[in-house]
């Protein structure tokens, strides 16, 4: 395959990338697992440094960056908004356009995560990172925000072709929302959503009424199912909707009316969800699959979103799954910040 060009390139979402650069990194990622201290890979960021700017608490996206940086002979550098003086609604501060254009001085790239409780309207987070992007020349990476998680997408797929086969057209995953305590954003099942179409692979989405997703998203899922000749389908049924799925992603997200009041009322939105009992994967359902993988971005809530059983069990790949983000992270950074 013919190397695309891809530095300084932000990645706020996959869906900003062509199906050919989703593909490199793909392909790197799985080199780079393989060959995870080749010499050929350690100095690539040699003497630079990742900025990681989180809003929001992560196990996940600040160890296997953090990790990522040192394996390809760089640095990261954790930041949090109490550790700088930016301006927001309710204090004065620092201009985004002055921290970014500091920022680009110094690193090699920039990370941003800033999820449901940081904001106070759906895509608040998103205009955030983009204003970042506009103001920086290094790459800007979403770390995670209200709308999109790309580096758990890329790293999902990545379970996908490892267990499933690198062709997954034609495979059908199912996203099933799950009752849970945790009143999650949206981002992780919608860039799963998006990816998962633009490779061909068939996707059903099933959720209570009143849980439905950003319909932006869904009307390009269904383009995208329709460009690649697979098929999208939405259900309220809980249990037939697990009918001969290859890959089953429970996950809990939050009702159409979390920003209702103008801020997040999450204990509304938990109490409201704790209630919806039926939606649970547990063995039975898995049992109509066709042997179906389990997926999830973790951290899981297990009990609510997922039995035990499940979330532990032979067919979960929720640990390689977590693997993954150290390698498609390594690839990206490779790839969008390397000289
Ligand atoms: N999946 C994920 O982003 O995990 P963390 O929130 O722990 O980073």
């Amino acid at each position: 395959m013919v190397k695309i060009n891809l530095k300084g390139k932000d990645l706020i979402t996959t869906r900003d990338w062509e199906v050919e650069e989703i593909l490199q990194v793909l392909e790197l990622a799985e080199e780079m697992q393989e060959k995870r201290f080749s010499p050929e890979f350690t100095c690539v960021l040699q003497n630079k440094s990742f900025l990681m700017f989180f809003y929001n608490p992560s196990v996940r996206t600040r160890q296997s960056f953090e990790i990522a940086a040192t394996e390809l002979g760089g640095h990261a550098l954790f930041l949090e908004p109490k550790t700088m003086r930016l301006k927001s609604k309710k204090t004065a501060g620092e201009t985004i356009e002055d921290a970014a254009k500091v920022m680009d001085r110094y690193g090699c790239g920039l990370g941003i995560r800033i999820l449901e409780d940081k904001i106070s309207t759906y895509g608040e987070g998103e205009k955030i990172i983009r204003e970042y992007a506009r103001h920086c020349d290094i790459p800007v990476v979403s770390m995670a925000h209200d709308k999109y998680h790309p580096c758990q997408g890329l790293a999902d797929i990545m379970g996908y072709r490892r267990h499933l086969g690198s062709d997954l057209k034609n495979k059908t995953i199912l996203h099933t929302w799950g009752h849970g305590a945790l009143a999650r954003s949206h981002c992780s099942v919608q860039e799963s959503m998006l990816i998962c179409s633009r490779l061909g692979m068939n996707v059903r989405l099933a959720h209570p009424e009143g849980y439905s997703l950003d319909e932006e998203v869904i009307g390009e899922v269904k383009k995208n199912c329709s460009e690649t000749g697979s098929k999208f389908t939405i259900t309220d049924d809980p249990v037939n909707a697990y009918k001969g799925a290859d890959v089953v992603y429970s996950r809990n997200w939050m009702s159409e009316q979390a920003y209702a009041g103008e801020e997040l009322n999450k204990e509304k939105e938990v109490e409201k969800a704790l209630k919806l009992t039926d939606w649970i994967c547990d063995e039975k359902k898995m049992e109509i699959t066709d042997n179906a993988l389990f997926s999830h971005p973790m951290p899981v809530d297990r009990g609510h979103e997922v039995t035990d059983g499940v979330a532990s069990g032979s067919r979960s790949i929720i640990y390689d799954i977590a693997e993954n983000r150290l390698h498609v992270q390594k690839a990206v950074m490779a790839l969008t910040m390397s000289d």
